[in-house]
């Protein structure tokens, strides 16, 4: 976990020219690819407060065998991306005191302390500049930044952890789903759930994931791109996918479903909300049920990863319904939107991008 790095960072600025070894920037998928460094920060159950992090060689961390993030999932995770731009200011990161915030009401939620969003936005710079070299060229993808708060403290009885870390690594991502930019097969869920009210949907928890391993491993045998979830309790409302938030449009109103405990609130649906409604479409918040994506004209999902999805079919009950997608869509109005904004193609009005 320790190393100190003065030298080897001077180093990665000196070579803030050098590409990310052999890789091809052409073909980048959502794909693990080592980069040079993590930023690690630690703080006791105790004192609550994080004290200053570093940066650190990227690589294995020690941990007990008895941490709480091992034995009870006392943990939770991020991601937000950074893009390469021209001039001085060469990085670009997408709303990041958004993540701060986020993981401080997770952590709420997980009984653990958490680092300030200057803490936490200081972090994600460090890690992108030490990791400069593994920033995509302009429109070629972007270095994902995977934040993540751990009970790495030993713990036998169920408690919170008397030690967390906060660690940040990163990767150079491309599009996320193997369909690239094209349009994606969901197929909705109705055995297996995401979350329940009172639960940890609503919150980037570790322990959210996995449980959706199941559905998605099925749905991807039998060829859709990923799973939709509905609500546990009425199995009528749609929630959204294993990774990403869902939107229908129909005759011009646009509708998600509301952020109410068992939905996570994504920043990049929140944008998309925003962008909509600058476009004077109506935007609504609301239970959508099964009929209702059914009678849709269009459906996209949204998320840091997958950013603006369109969805061209949704099998229900072994019933295929298809959307629109391609020239003229809303989705793509809204996607060439918010990339540009992301990749400093267009004007940042409204503030959500961060140069470094
Ligand atoms: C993201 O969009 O950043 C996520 O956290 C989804 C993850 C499963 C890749």
């Amino acid at each position: 976990w320790r190393s100190s790095l003065p030298a080897q960072l001077e180093s990665a600025d000196r070579s803030d020219e050098d590409s990310g070894g052999d890789i091809d920037w052409d073909n980048l998928g959502f794909g693990l690819t080592p980069t040079d460094y993590m930023y690690v920060m630690r703080c006791s159950l105790e004192d609550g407060v994080f004290s200053r992090g570093e940066l650190c060689r990227y690589g294995n961390i020690e941990l007990s065998p008895s941490a709480g993030v091992i034995n009870y999932g006392q943990g939770l995770f991020e991601g937000l991306k950074a893009y390469r731009r021209s001039g001085r200011q060469r990085y670009m990161l997408f709303r990041p005191e958004e993540n701060a915030r986020r993981m401080q009401h997770g952590a709420e939620r997980m009984c653990m302390p958490s680092p300030s969003v200057e803490q936490f936005v200081h972090a994600v710079k460090q890690t992108v500049l030490a990791n400069r070299r593994w920033v995509p060229p302009r429109e070629k993808g972007a270095l994902y930044i995977r934040p993540l708060l751990i009970g790495s403290g030993p713990i036998l009885g169920l408690a919170p952890a008397p030690e967390y870390t906060f660690l940040i690594y990163a990767a150079p991502v491309g599009n996320y789903f193997k369909e690239g930019l094209a349009p994606i097969n969901l197929v909705v869920e109705d055995a297996f759930h995401r979350a329940m009210p009172g639960g940890t949907g609503g919150v980037k928890t570790i322990t959210n994931y996995a449980p959706v391993l199941k559905a998605q491993m099925e749905a991807k045998s039998k060829g859709f791109t990923d799973v939709l979830y509905l609500d546990a309790v009425h199995k009528r409302y749609l929630e959204e996918a294993s990774s990403c938030n869902l939107f229908i449009i129909k005759g011009g109103v646009v509708a998600t479903p509301a952020t109410v405990g068992t939905i996570l609130p994504g920043i990049t649906r929140k944008s998309i909300i925003e962008l909509a409604r600058d476009r004077g479409y109506q935007v609504e918040e609301r239970l959508v049920s099964i009929d209702d994506l059914i009678g849709a004209d269009e459906v996209f999902c949204t998320g840091t990863a997958v950013v603006v999805a369109p969805v061209s079919t949704v099998t229900y009950q072994g019933q295929r319904h298809e959307f629109r997608t391609g020239q003229g869509t809303l989705s793509q109005t809204l996607h060439t939107a918010l990339t540009s904004i992301q990749m400093g193609l267009a004007e940042d009005k409204k503030g959500w991008t961060v140069a470094i």
